[in-house]
């Protein structure tokens, strides 16, 4: 669970994160909608630790970013524009990645590349990856050990269909297998087939949309 408490950025003055109060309950998948510019991606960042807030606080699982620890303690990150290595494949990012964890053995990075699609793909060069391939892989790596806290920022941008079908499947495995998962995103599909639960952004506040629309179960 995820509790960011009062949390303001300011950058060059301006109110990036504004006040920013949120709970994000594990095994659920929390959506985060607004405008572009209303501070989705920053929220994430200080979610993550990449990011120091100004003001206020966030605590994962207990434990307060920047005073119990500077990193939540097992994340598992898809920002924009994942970033791998162009002259390893797919396949061989995933283990440099899974080198820095523990207990991610060959055949879950040969299932987790099936899982997201790129089945034949794996011991290709990343930087022969179309941009939805790229994006896969980012899925596999954010999910990659199943880390108790999963943030993805856009992850059915550049997705076919069949891309976001898969997408959603994984959001939703992740969740009940009891991660903390939450999801910036504009795809409508992803708002009303996964989200549990639902905050709206705008101009770097946070709104709980309560209601029918707000919630999937019930
Ligand atoms: N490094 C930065 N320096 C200055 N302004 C930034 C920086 N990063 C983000 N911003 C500003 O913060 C606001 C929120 O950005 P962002 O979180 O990326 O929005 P969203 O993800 O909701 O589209 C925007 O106005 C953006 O210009
Ligand atoms: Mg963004």
């Amino acid at each position: 669970m995820v509790v960011v408490d009062e949390v303001f950025k300011t950058i060059r003055s301006v109110p990036v994160l504004d006040g920013v109060s949120a709970e994000f309950p594990s095994g659920a998948v929390s959506v985060l909608t607004g405008p572009n510019g209303s501070g989705k991606t920053m929220l994430l960042r200080v979610i993550a630790g990449l990011v120091r807030p100004t003001s206020g606080s966030v605590e994962v699982d207990g434990r307060k970013l920047h005073r119990d620890a500077p990193f939540p303690e097992s994340i598992g990150i898809l920002l924009e524009g994942p970033a791998f290595i162009g002259s390893l494949s797919g396949r061989d990012n995933l283990r440099a990645l899974a080198d820095l964890r523990e207990g991610v053995s060959d055949a879950q990075i040969d299932d987790l590349i099936a899982r997201v699609g790129l089945a034949g793909f794996g011991r290709r060069r990343y930087r022969t990856y179309s941009l939805g391939m790229r994006q896969r892989l980012g899925i596999a790596a954010a999910v990659m050990g199943a880390p108790s806290l999963i943030l993805l920022d856009e992850p059915t941008n550049a997705l076919d269909d069949e891309g976001v079908v898969m997408a959603k499947g994984v959001m939703r495995a992740v969740c009940d297998a009891g991660a903390t998962v939450i999801v910036a995103t504009h795809d409508a599909d992803v708002v009303q087939d996964v989200a549990d639960v639902r905050w709206r952004m705008a101009q770097g506040r946070i709104s709980h949309v309560t209601g029918e629309e707000g919630r999937r179960h019930e």
